[in-house]
């Protein structure tokens, strides 16, 4: 029997009869009854879209217990002792009446000798009446047929006894809903973007909503690899004392991206094929006019010392809008701010944010990738502090082994590639790149003479991989990143030595370039 086959049954009997008054009397046609939680069920759904309208009714229903059933079956037991003694003054042994009857004998006798109906004759048992009517049976049987009895102390007789017990029932009265019809027809779920088109929606009857429904439980967020490896790193950073710079924006010009930091205008990474330029808006003309100048008068003429470049530069060049190619944008922006104070205040920075470049996207490069920087900005800071600091930032990492190596970045100078001791590999691979930025960077910005600004970078990516075990960098990052790894990688790992971690390095090519270059 279907949920729908009910409803139309009911609303079949609804129509023949008016209504129903009571679901207890329902039957199918076939004339079996249906449990009154299915047609719970069933009128529920119905009055939904009103087609009927119903009232619990709320009734006591007696009932036999196991034993009650079978003595309204087969009789009380004092009346099968009475029907077990033939008549006549010979009875029936004691012995062989147990033999007969078992329990129901032992049982029954005590009732009957109470009732008087049997006496004893020696050791048999006889008759004392000509007939014995069985009360009890009689009353089960009108339990059992009408679910109750209209002597309340039989009921409690019976059910001291244990032959019956009552039980709650809820049943229903029904009738006929506002929208009462002989057809269930089918309502929509959805409102969907065909209906409104076609108009349909108006010929539509829309499923109502049911706000009681149990939601499915959302499946949550999930920190990608990466989020978490910059959570770690920022938390060092902020143990350290460092403050977030504000990189949250990816286009900035050519001017703080470049110029500020002292790159000349021929350089190779302002290349198109380096790097992205805008198309619209392809230029800004935004700039400290101060600034500007200074900027233009050290790549052409230098000062404080430095020859400069010694070209013509040109203001449109430093106007092209591109997308960052690293956020020592950011940093040169953040220093320009910090030397417009009135009195200099030593500063801790550091960002760790998205950087694009032209690459070709291949197994270990993508053209975008996150820059992990930290800039420190104090009167006479020495190589020797740049050393202490990384000393102790990749110590947090966990990577005690470290050397440095003398590099050349076109804006710090001196610079120095960072290297760690790979026990596996049994050699030492780069881990980051680091430098002092040069005071033709810093002293146009309008920073003291006496304040150094020291600096290093390195990729969230590739520390990320190896902390993931991920060796396509693009399982990490894009369109073919399979979301369960997402979902189900560790919310903490016991790393053991980055030693360890590093491991494999060799097969890995650098992820991505070196942030500072
Ligand atoms: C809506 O119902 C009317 C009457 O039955 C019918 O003429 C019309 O075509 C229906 N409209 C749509 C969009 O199904
Ligand atoms: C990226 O570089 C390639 C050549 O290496 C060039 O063809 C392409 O136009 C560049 N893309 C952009 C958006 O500048
Ligand atoms: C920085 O060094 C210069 C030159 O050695 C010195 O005159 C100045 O006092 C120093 N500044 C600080 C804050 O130590």
């Amino acid at each position: 029997m279907s949920l729908e086959n009910l409803q139309l049954q009911i609303l079949k009997t609804l129509d023949a009869q008016g209504e129903i008054l009571d679901t207890k009397d329902f039957t199918l046609e076939d004339g079996t009854q249906v449990d009154q939680l299915v047609i719970l069920g069933a009128l529920n759904s119905l009055l939904s879209r009103e087609m009927v309208e119903y009232q619990s009714l709320d009734s006591e229903v007696w009932y036999l217990t196991e034993e009650g059933k079978e003595i309204s079956a087969s009789g009380s037991h004092e009346v099968v002792v009475f029907n077990t003694i033939p008549e006549g003054p010979e009875g029936i042994a004691i012995s062989e009446l147990q033999a007969k009857l078992g329990n129901v004998a032992k049982i029954g006798q005590g009732k009957a000798f109470k009732n008087k109906w049997i006496k004893k004759n020696g050791a048999n048992l006889v008759r004392a009446v000509e007939k014995v009517e069985d009360q009890t049976k009689e009353d089960l049987i009108v339990i059992q047929e009408t679910g109750s009895h209209p002597n309340a102390e039989v009921l409690k007789d019976l059910k001291r006894r244990k032959l019956c017990d009552k039980q709650k029932v809820t049943t229903y009265s029904v009738k006929k809903g506002a929208k009462f019809a002989l057809t269930i027809q089918k309502q929509a779920t959805e409102l969907t973007y065909e209906m409104m088109q076609s108009g349909e929606w108006k010929n539509q009857t829309f499923k109502k909503y049911n706000f009681d429904a149990v939601g499915i439980t959302p499946p949550g967020g999930h920190l990608h690899p990466l989020l978490k490896v910059r959570e770690e790193f920022r938390q060092i950073f902020f143990e350290m004392g460092f403050t977030e710079m504000p990189t949250n924006k990816f286009v900035e010009s050519s001017f703080w991206n470049f110029d500020a930091l002292f790159q000349p205008q021929q350089h190779p990474a302002r290349d198109m094929h380096d790097t992205f330029f805008l198309k619209d808006p392809a230029t800004t003309n935004s700039f400290p006019e101060e600034l500007l100048k200074k900027v233009k008068d050290i790549h052409t003429n230098g000062g404080h010392g430095s020859i400069g470049y010694g070209y013509d530069w040109k203001e449109e060049e430093a106007q092209k809008l591109l997308l960052r190619t690293h956020t020592t944008a950011v940093s040169s922006n953040m220093l320009y701010h910090l030397a417009q104070q009135p009195k200099f205040t030593p500063a801790k920075y550091f960002s760790i944010d998205r950087v694009f470049r032209n690459e070709t996207v291949d197994a270990t490069h993508l053209a975008e990738f996150h820059q992990v920087e930290g800039v420190v900005a104090d009167k006479n800071l020495t190589l020797g502090d740049l050393i202490g600091f990384m000393e102790e930032f990749f110590k947090k990492l966990g990577v005690e082994n470290i050397r440095f190596k003398p590099a050349f970045n076109p804006y710090t100078e001196p610079s120095m590639e960072v290297f760690s001791y790979h026990e596996g590999l049994q050699k030492w691979v780069e881990i980051g790149n680091s430098g002092m930025f040069r005071p033709e960077m810093l002293l146009p910005l309008g920073l003291d003479p006496d304040v150094r600004v020291i600096a290093w970078g390195l990729s969230l990516e590739r520390p990320t991989m190896i902390k993931y075990d991920i060796d396509n960098i693009r399982e990490l990052l894009g369109h073919k990143v399979d979301l369960a790894m997402i979902k189900t990688n560790p919310v903490c790992r016991l790393d053991k030595k980055m030693g360890k971690e590093l491991e494999g390095e060799e097969s890995k090519a650098e992820p991505v370039p070196n942030p500072i270059h």
